[in-house]
Formats: structure tokens, sequence, C-alpha cells
């Protein structure tokens, strides 16, 4: 059976690549021990030089001989290194690739030596014009370094090289499952044995199993007669395993993947999943997080989803704009989290070898990710780019060649664009164009598709981006920016479910993001996010939260600091309560309001927000806002009933330091991680927005703080994360912040 273990400990690492050097062991003063996930170069939160990590780095690893690699196939798989790779063993180039977001194995079969073997790999990580998404400008960065997993595997000489799964007659109680198993035979011997499928449930069960005689590089199998098995839907994500085992004259092998029965469909009408209208709510999601780029691990990535599924409630992710982290996907997978992936790219299109090299990592993308349910669209079109009729007629026909179960879609910002995918996708950024100089158009959140797509009919259709650097808004920004911020995303939401036509919406973005100094705020940042960079809400984070249903969660914000002062004149008025609450109440004073949702403004989302304004409240009412300021009371009812209550004090002092950490519990080994979020709090729970001290934090037992020890509270929040070191044991979190007493928490790696 094949031997596959991480090999992320024990790399030597140095900027710079010596190529005389490379059969020879690191040395000296510049080398660091590093393992990874690794960013070549560390960088402040803002403000940072993206011409530091644009150069060469050297990675090395010893591999030593071991008896079990006698006979047997022996690799190397790196699932991710920006940008551009040549691996050698020994001083023998074994293999390169020039793409940083898909994974790439190098076979070291033939040059291993008894005792060390010296692995050694030169990473560059220039923006290389040559290689996708790099020749124009690009809004983000791409950090160098080995920045996901690797892993040494032992196979038999013949063993399985990749499963595609397709499911078929999803919808009815005989379910069927088509395999397509893959062998790699590099050595070119006689094939022959005998496939065993064996399919199971989410715990490992065994449902049936299926063997066949090995048929060629490629044998085909087939279950049918399914009974009794679910669909896989965002409410109830359920998955099964395909564990496929070859037994040949070569030896043994065995793969699993896992996988789940649902069709998803984007028609003139919508979207569906599993034969039901769908609405599609979604974010766009880069894979960045402050200081070290690229590089968080497993933890990290399966936390982003989770955070987008159940803070957000959002039911669709774009992976914008490249594949992203496995981990990142298996957790969409298993948290019913729909994905649009797309190949990595930005508004530039290179010459013919660079498109060369997009159609590969377009092949590339879909057989890494081709097995996750939660995957919906392929994008295959570079981001925003002009029309180039034959590149991408062959990006469409790579995709569905590969994987003729999805449909494809490609990204534009321009109209009347030649369509040449399944799924139109516009990057719809209408809301507020009215503002520009000489503008004659009127307000509107959408374009009507067909002014988009210049098409008489109306086609599959997604907004794919909206808002962003129309509006960008910090998480510390004055209180009407943000209430504008929170009503540009309502807006574009309300519009998109009004009109069937449109499939979904996708704001962009999920969260804030480092980028070149060509855009943002010129801190390098696009403060662009519904949360912050360590993923913090804000105000329009609830924007997209209030649209779940109240029996998930019942969410309940006004979309305010309470303060008599923050507003230009003065008060709150007019205040948005985000909420899915039937009615909200507002008590001020002698003053007692109850509003239900402003349907007027917002006639189609699925819960739109109560506004207090003009409309409710007469002269004298709106005279009790007067000179001494109060404090205030939002209360939300459903059918009557009171279910969520928020409170605002006239008088906020720093009451609390809440030191929320995503979890107690860590595992020590593996680089396991956890985000901490540092909160300064009132005597009434709400964040102290314009509480500005810094924090110190100092960590205890095995684990260690990644980014600096002192950090700003920014808006009144800020966090970080905590990696472990490798070893159990107790870990104390102290923080220590003027105004409040130091406070420490309990984890624990085990
Ligand atoms: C889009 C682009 C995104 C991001 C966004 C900012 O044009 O696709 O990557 O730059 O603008 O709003």
């Amino acid at each position: 059976m094949r031997e596959i273990s991480a090999l992320n400990d024990g790399w030597s690492f140095r900027a710079g690549f010596d190529p005389a050097a490379v059969a020879e062991r690191l040395d000296g003063l510049q080398v660091a021990d590093v393992s990874l996930p690794h960013n070549a170069v560390d960088l402040p939160f803002s403000y940072l030089d993206e011409t530091s990590y644009q150069r060469a780095f050297t990675y090395q690893r010893l591999i030593a001989w071991d008896d079990r690699f006698a006979d047997r196939e022996v690799s190397v798989t790196f699932d991710g290194a920006m940008a551009d790779a040549v691996v050698y063993l020994n001083g023998v180039e074994i293999a390169r690739h020039s793409d940083g977001y898909t994974p790439f194995e190098a076979r070291l079969t033939e040059h291993l030596q008894p005792g060390d073997n010296i692995l050694t790999v030169r990473l560059d990580g220039s923006e290389n014009a040559a290689i996708p998404p790099f020749g124009g400008a690009i809004d983000y960065l791409t950090y160098a370094g080995i920045y996901r997993d690797v892993w040494l595997q032992a196979t038999a000489p013949v063993a399985i090289g990749r499963l595609k799964i397709a499911t078929a007659n999803e919808l009815l109680d005989d379910k069927a499952v088509d395999v397509r198993v893959d062998l790699v035979n590099p050595r070119g011997l006689a094939l022959d044995g005998v496939l065993t499928a064996v399919l199971g449930d989410g715990s490992g069960q065994e449902i049936a199993r299926v063997c066949v005689p090995v048929a060629g590089d490629s044998t085909h199998l087939r279950f049918s007669g399914l009974k009794g098995l679910q669909l896989w839907d965002i409410d109830a994500p359920t998955l099964y395993s395909l564990t496929v085992e070859l037994d040949g004259p070569a030896g043994a092998d065995a793969l699993t993947s896992s996988f789940g029965f649902r069709i998803a469909r984007f028609t003139p009408e919508g979207f569906e999943l599993n034969g039901r209208k769908l609405k599609l709510r979604g974010l766009n999601r880069h894979q960045s997080f402050p200081y070290v780029g690229y590089a968080m691990g497993r933890a990290a990535q399966e936390r982003d989803a989770e955070i987008l599924k159940r803070t957000l409630k959002v039911n669709l992710v774009r992976t914008s704009h490249y594949p992203q982290s496995p981990y990142f996907l298996d957790a969409c997978d298993r948290l019913g989290l729909l994905v649009f992936e797309e190949l990595p790219g930005w508004q530039h299109v290179g010459d013919e070898a660079w498109q060369a090299r997009a159609i590969d990592t377009v092949r590339a993308m879909v057989t890494r990710d081709w097995n996750h349910p939660s995957i919906i669209l392929w994008g295959v079109r570079i981001n925003e780019s002009a029309d180039f009729h034959e590149f991408y007629a062959a990006t469409n026909s790579v995709a569905r060649a590969l994987d003729p179960t999805r449909q494809t879609a490609g990204v534009r910002y321009m109209t009347d664009s030649e369509f040449l995918e399944d799924v139109y996708t516009m990057n719809d950024f209408i809301l507020g164009n009215e503002e520009l100089p000489g503008s004659n158009r009127a307000r509107t959140p959408l374009r009507d598709q067909r002014e988009v797509t210049g098409l008489r009919h109306p086609v599959p259709y997604m907004v794919t981006e909206f808002n962003g650097h129309m509006f960008p808004t910090k998480r510390g920004d004055h209180e009407s920016r943000q209430a504008e911020h929170v009503m540009r995303h309502l807006l574009v939401l309300d519009a998109a479910y009004g009109d069937p036509t449109i499939s979904g919406c996708i704001g962009w973005c999920f969260f804030d993001y480092n980028t070149h100094k060509d855009f943002g705020s010129g801190d390098r940042i696009c403060h662009h996010g519904v949360t912050d960079m360590f993923r913090e809400p804000k105000f329009a984070a609830y924007a997209y939260a209030s649209q779940c249903e109240p029996a998930d969660e019942i969410i309940l914000k006004p979309v305010t600091y309470w303060a008599r002062g923050e507003r230009n004149i003065g008060g709150v008025l007019p205040l948005i309560v985000l909420t899915n609450c039937d009615e909200v109440e507002l008590r001020y004073g002698s003053l007692t309001k109850r509003v239900g949702p402003d349907r007027e403004t917002f006639p189609h989302l699925p819960h739109a927000p109560v506004i207090f304004d003009h409309r409710h409240f007469s002269p004298a009412e709106l005279g009790v806002w007067g000179m001494r300021w109060l404090d205030g009371e939002i209360i939300g009812y459903l059918a009557g009933k009171e279910v969520a209550r928020v409170r605002m004090v006239a008088d906020p002092l720093p009451t609390t330091l809440e030191i929320a950490p995503d979890r107690l519990e860590l595992e020590a080994r593996g680089r396991d991680s956890v985000r901490v979020i540092v909160r300064a709090r009132d005597q009434a729970g709400n964040i102290l927005p314009f509480f500005t001290e810094s924090i110190d934090v100092d960590v205890h037992g095995p684990a260690r703080l990644i980014g600096p020890a002192r950090v700003p509270l920014r808006g009144g929040t800020t966090g970080f994360w905590l990696e472990t070191t490798g070893l159990p044991g107790p870990i104390r979190l102290t923080v220590a912040c003027p105004h409040f007493e130091p406070h420490s928490i309990d984890l624990a790696a085990g």
C-alpha cells in the first residue's frame, strides 16, 4: 500500500539562489530552519513593500534513504508554491512548475541514493510576465513561498493517480456512480490486476463494492441501483467516500476521495440545486492573511469557510481569482457552501505561451477539484479580461471535455462581450456610477442582464462582484459611511433577489486584503471587505447575515455607535437595523416605536432591514432627541414575541476586554492554528469603536504568535493567530491593554 507523510518540517531556507550549489547542503548565517506552509518574507500589516518577495529563494530538505523506498515509486507533491518552482534532487533537475496555485509532483525514484538525499527548490517569487497572472497590474498580492503542504509518497510502481467520480440519477431513489480510475505507470510496465471500488458512507461504513479488471491506463466502473442514499445540499451536505484498491502484479495501492450526489444547474430563469430554485448569495474570497500572506494551514482555511457559512450566512463563495486551498474546498463540501472556482488571472492576457500556461492551469484546476460537490461552476476566463476568441474557446472546451457535469463561466466587467461560456458572469459595479462627473444615469443597483449581454434572450446569468472599490469602507469608519456601505450591499442583494433572470450575486468581498501600491487606500490594503483582515465583521457583514432564517439564527444589528455627535449634525437617524425579525422596537427616553421591515425600499430581500426615520416620528417626537443623550434599546420581535434585545448606553466606558479564541483545544502537531479576536467593550457589551489603545500579547507554552506582539485596536477590535509548535501542553495567552486589567486565557495543545 502507499505510504504518504507530510514533509512540512525540517526545511532550510534562504533568500537568493545559487545554481552552482543545488547539490550542496545549505549552510551559513543566512540560512533559517523553517517549516511549511511558509511565507518567504515576513510582512507588516500595512504599508508593506510588495517588491520585497519578488526574487528567488532556496528551500532545501534532506530526505534520508529508507529501505521502504526500494523498488517503489517515490515522489514529493507540492500543494502550492508561488510562483515559479524548479526542483532538484542531488543536483539533478526533476520538476518544474510555473503556476503558484496548482499542485505539482516531483518524481524522486531514479535519483535517490543511499544515505541523505538533497531536495532543493528554487522558488522565484518574481511577477514574471511569462506566467499567469502576471504581465499587467494586479489588485492583490502573490506572496512568494512554499505556502501549502508538501507530501512524501511511496507507492507501488503502478499506482492510482486519480479518481474521477461522476454521479447519475441523483434525484431518483436508484442512484448511480461512474468512476474513472487513472493509473500512473512511469516505468511503462504491463498493466494487469484487479480494481476494487468500495463506496462508503460518511462514517466509513461500506455501502457497496464493485470489482473490475484493470483495463489500461484508465478503467471505468459503475455502481448502480444504489438505494436510500442522500443528496448533498446546502442544508444537509451528505458526503460519501469512494476508495479504490488496486491489486496488481506490481503491488497494491489505494486511493480515497469523497463526493456527493447533487445537480447544480444555471438556467436563464435562475440557479437550481437538486431541481429547486436557489438564489445565490455570495462573497468573493482571496486566500490571504495578515503578515504571512498565503501561508496559513488547514485550520485557518477551514475557519474561513465556517465564517462564510455560519457567520455571514452566504451560500456561495467565489475563489477570486485562482484555485484555493484543498482544505478550504473540503470544508465547503462538509459545510454545504457552494463554490465558483476560477483560474488565476486579473485583467491581463499575455502572449500565446502565456495563454497555453493558463489553459494548462484550467486543466490542473479541474482535475484537482472535480470530485468536490461544493464546486458548481468553473471560471475559465481571466477575471475582467477582454475578449480573446481562440483562447477562451480553448479554456471552455478543455473544462467541458474534462468535466461535462459542470457549467463554465467567465467573469467580465464589460458589456456585449462574446458569450462562449455556459453562464454569463458579470462584475456589475453600476451602483455609484451615477455619481461620476457627467453621468446622466439614474441610480440603479444592477443592470438588466440584456443591457450587459447585448443578447435579446435571457441566458444563465450571475453577478460576480459589486461594491468593492466603488465604496471602500474601513471597520472603524464614520458611522454614516458605514450605513451607506450597508445600504449599497442591501440594494444590490435586493435587486438580485428581485430579478428571476439573475441567478445570484457575489459581493466584493469577504475581507480586506493587502494589495499593490496601484490599488487600495495607499496603505497597501483594499478596505473592500464586509469584514476586516482578521475577518471581524463590519456592519455590512450583517447585510448578508440578516438574510438567514430566524430558525438558523436571530440577527438584530443596529447600524450605529449610538453617539449624539458622531454623525453630521448629530443623532442616529435614519437608523438601519439589520434583522430577520418581523418587527423591531426602538426605545429612547419616553419614545417607543415598533416598526416592520422596510419593504418600500427593499421589496425583494428575504429579510428587509427595519429603518427608523422621518416616516416614523412626528415633529414633537423628534424633539425628544434633545440636548441630553440617553441610553437606547432595540428589541426584535417574531410573531409579537420578543426574541432579541440590544442595549446601547449613552456613557460608554471601557469595561471589558474580550479575548475570543475560535477554539481552546489545539493539535500539538501539524502547525495547527487558532484565530484570536480581542474586543474592547462597554458596560452593555458593545464594541467601543474609537478605542485606539494597543494590546500586548504574551504567549507561554507550546505555541507562537503570528505577527507582532503589540498591535493597535482598529475600530475597537484586533486579532492575531497563534500556531502550535509541535509539543503538547498548556498554553497561557495574556493580553494587556491600558484601562483594563491584564487578562489571561488558557488553551491547550494535545
Ligand atoms: C474588480 C476586480 C477585483 C477587485 C475589485 C475591487 O474589478 O475584479 O479583483 O479589484 O474590482 O472592487
